[in-house]
């Protein structure tokens, strides 16, 4: 396409690449932005809640919903057999029951829906449910699973060369296991559905999640009715995290069938005990591995075997497992390697997305072992990690067969090295453990590289729909939703961008079904990607029309006429936006456009785990250094520095933003929060008072963070890259530092049995062994 804005002054007119803030930002700090709960309610509106399960795992013939009915202001309740259509809410494999139906599969599964006159009815009416339940062995771990081979699916497998060969060859070898915990989404909006009835069988459902055309099917067949009957529409989220991806549909479901049922109005909003019993979580993982590498650390042989705790459905267990697979390499090539990822079907919620969707279980693992052969050879690991970086000419195809073309990793280490003065500490903290027998410090520089696009080649796919108005201003209405990530203030600024406007011409409507359709979810970071991309390419057509028009009207040719500063330039005259869009209307020029993208050169083989699944990677790595109380395991993060790759950053305020949420947010996967299931399979962290989250006072002080200057290879929006999930990983560095401190204790000869979360008793426990273990050596 020929596009008529001049490159000199495309260059020098700009809407994207400045720190723009929040669009929201107003609205979140007055307390004006509406959430789904803010929205005026209908007259008529009731409001439901779930009666759940109290067993992990048993038959059931019937419930007694006697109490319950008889509770104070209950208007009906529904179990699974009053579902019109299917009772199934599951986004991939159709195991997902809405309400249970004969068999409970974990603590906390939804049985019914009570509808009352107030929430607070609901909930206490929810209680009085009576089950007959026949009760049978339940799975509560991974391990369990494995060793029942108890699957949600087939186990995966991705292999190159031979690591057994190269494993018995090797002249080192390392073996061990390894366990990380899952993680609560503790998004701050919880779960929320409103279902509002509209004539003729339609239903409008105004809700909380990540991905309104998912939303929008799961409805319509638990209703039995076609998509064009509901709408689903989002204005924002208070966070979603992944937790709102697919775990969203059991609240639109059950909503939309009450208010199916009753012609009325009805909200379900999740109590927060509720939410945390009932839906799924980032998966923990255990580890097997066994892993070849010679005198200097270089890695020549890795086999490793992961089991996930998928809980009771499939849920997106399979694309997590797969993602994992296709981040354990990380930075580093790995010849010989061995990968197999099995998805462990246990009595527990049935776990789902959730930042970095298995990137960050893949890729613990590898530097896990690299922590490990740094320790054995008596290296810093920081050396043992740059020998395993892939080439950037060679060593270069990872074990999916993709090649890795934008390698930046060797520069951006070297600078965040040099920036946070790596060799100095080191230094300074071997002296400090010298001399503190309790206290010990410890320093971690760890890489993240991470595959952008969604690993199923045709989720890659957004539509965008632009609005200009007679009066010049302008309407984005895109697929993506905002869950506080600054999607619309990206797309905003690319739009703005291309009809060279003023930011304040442009506002973004909400996410809904009805304008744009067929939407993949905001996920996998590519929100921006994507979106970013179906709203140029709207506005750009807007523009053409635009500049065809203008040169008809005012001479010259349209190719010339350029769209900056708020003007519009047209053989020699400049004419305001506005102004020229008014003529435009006059003359019949259409001034809205639909856009479209699909990120090209995708391809993936599921059966062979082989392809190109990712469109580019993004780069980062960060520097932490902790003190560790040796004799209660207590510890302090006391400074971090993160260097991120956002290539050609739309927006570096944002994106600072996202990185430094999604680093405290992985310094808590990995180190307070902890999910534990008591022995009859009850998740008994389902509240703050015990399941920690970071708290400011978590945050480091002395907290560093920069984008590294780079430019996308691929043909990305305005050749950003992606900031949602990969900083996530960041944080590896806060756990092996960490773990580095508690090896002090042992002076580094030993490897520290660490696992995640490194709560203040695991790091207690793992100091006690090292001590045995060094006492032992000595
Ligand atoms: N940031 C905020 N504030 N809230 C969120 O819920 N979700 C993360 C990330 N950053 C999230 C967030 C996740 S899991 C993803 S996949 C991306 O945002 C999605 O948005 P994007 O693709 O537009 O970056
Ligand atoms: N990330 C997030 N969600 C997804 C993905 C992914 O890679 N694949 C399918 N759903
Ligand atoms: Mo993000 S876990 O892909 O929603």
């Amino acid at each position: 396409m020929n596009h008529p804005v001049a490159p000199e002054l495309a260059a020098a007119w700009t809407a994207v690449g400045l720190p723009r803030k929040h669009e929201s930002a107003e609205l979140h700090v007055l307390g004006q932005a509406t959430y789904t709960d803010d929205i005026l309610e209908v007259q008529g509106t009731l409001h439901a809640a779930l009666g759940l399960s109290a067993k992990a795992h048993a038959k059931f013939s019937t419930i007694d919903l006697t109490a319950v009915r008889a509770s104070r202001g209950v208007v009906a309740v529904y179990t699974a057999g009053d579902i019109p259509g299917t009772n199934d809410c599951g986004p991939i494999i159709h195991d997902d029951p809405i309400f249970a139906d004969g068999l409970v599969q974990y603590v906390g599964q939804p049985l019914f829906v009570v509808v009352a006159d107030t929430h607070d009815n609901a909930r206490r009416a929810a209680r009085l449910a009576k089950v007959d339940y026949d009760e049978l062995p339940a799975v509560l771990t991974p391990q369990a699973a494995r060793a029942a081979q108890s699957y949600v699916l087939p186990p995966m497998k991705l292999a190159r060369g031979d690591a057994q060969a190269a494993f018995e060859r090797a002249p080192h070898r390392v073996q061990g296991e390894l366990h990380v915990g899952g993680q609560e989404q503790f998004y701050l909006e919880g779960q929320i559905a409103y279902a509002i009835p509209k004539e003729g069988s339609g239903m409008l459902v105004q809700c909380s999640t990540q991905h309104p055309s998912e939303m929008q099917h799961v409805v319509a067949h638990a209703l039995g009715l076609h998509s064009h009957h509901v709408t689903v529409e989002c204005r924002r989220m208070g966070g979603g995290f992944g937790g709102k991806e697919s775990q969203s549909a059991l609240w639109c479901a059950a909503s939309a069938i009450a208010a199916h049922k009753l012609k009325r109005p009805v909200k379900l909003r999740a109590d927060r005990d509720d939410d945390m019993l009932v839906t799924g979580k980032r998966h923990c993982f255990h580890y097997l591995y066994e892993v070849g590498y010679d005198d200097s650390g270089k890695i020549v042989a890795a086999k490793v075997d992961m089991v996930s705790r998928a809980g009771y459905s499939a849920d997106l267990s399979g694309p997590v497992a797969t993602r994992a697979v296709c981040h354990f390499d990380n930075t580093y090539y790995l010849s010989d390697v061995d990968i197999r990822a099995a998805c462990g079907k246990t009595n527990t919620q049935s776990n789902t997305a959730f930042r970095g969707f298995g990137g960050p279980q893949g890729a613990i693992a590898i530097e896990y072992v690299i922590d490990d052969i740094a320790r054995n050879l008596g290296k810093d690991a920081l050396d043992i990690r740059k020998l395993n970086f892939y080439g950037k000419t060679d060593h270069n195809v990872t074990p999916y067969g993709q090649i890795v073309v934008d390698n930046v990793i060797h520069e951006l280490v070297a600078q965040l090295e040099e920036s946070s003065e790596y060799r100095a500490r080191r230094t300074a903290i071997a002296q400090f453990n010298a001399g503190s027998p309790v206290l010990k410090k410890g320093l971690a520089l760890t890489p993240v590289k991470f595959g952008i696009a969604f690993n199923v080649t045709h989720l890659n796919q957004a539509g965008a729909l632009v609005h200009v108005y007679v009066d010049g201003s302008v309407l984005v209405n895109h697929g993506g939703t905002e869950m506080g990530q600054g999607i619309n203030t990206k797309v905003m600024q690319c739009v703005a961008h291309e009809l060279g406007v003023d930011f304040a011409r442009v506002r973004v409507s909400a996410t809904d079904t009805s304008k744009v359709a067929n939407t993949s979810a905001t996920a996998a970071s590519t929100g921006a990607d994507l979106n970013g991309k179906a709203a140029q390419d709207a506005a750009r057509q807007i523009r053409d029309r635009l500049a065809a028009f203008a040169a008809t009207k005012h001479g010259g040719a349209a190719a010339d006429v350029r769209f900056a500063d708020d003007i519009v330039y047209v053989n020699g005259m400049e004419i305001d936006f506005p102004q020229l869009v008014q003529q435009a209307y006059l003359a019949r020029v259409q001034l809205w456009s639909d856009g479209f993208y699909a990120t090209p050169g995708l391809h993936w083989d599921p059966k062979t785990m082989t392809g190109n699944p990712f469109s580019y990677f993004a780069y980062g790595a960060a520097v932490s250094e902790v003190v560790v109380d040796t004799l209660t395991g207590e510890w302090k993060l006391l400074r971090a520095g993160v260097l991120y790759d956002a290539g050609n950053s739309l927006n570096p305020a944002i994106d600072i933003g996202q990185v430094e949420g999604a680093f405290i947010q992985g310094m808590g996967w990995l180190t307070t929060e902890e999910l534990w299931w008591n022995a009859g399979g009850k998740l008994m962290t389902h509240a703050p008072s015990t399941y920690k989250i970071p708290a400011i006072s978590d945050c480091p002080e002395d907290f560093r963070v920069q984008l590294f200057k780079n430019r996308n290879v691929a043909d990305s929006i305005h050749r950003s890259k992606a900031v949602g999930e990969p900083p996530l990983l960041l944080p590896f560095s806060v756990f092996f530092a960490i773990r580095d401190a508690v090896a002090a204790v042992g002076d580094n000869t030993v490897n520290p049995p660490l696992n995640a979360p490194a709560t203040c008793e695991e790091i207690l426990k793992a100091v006690c062994a090292v001590q045995a273990q060094a006492a032992h050596k000595a």
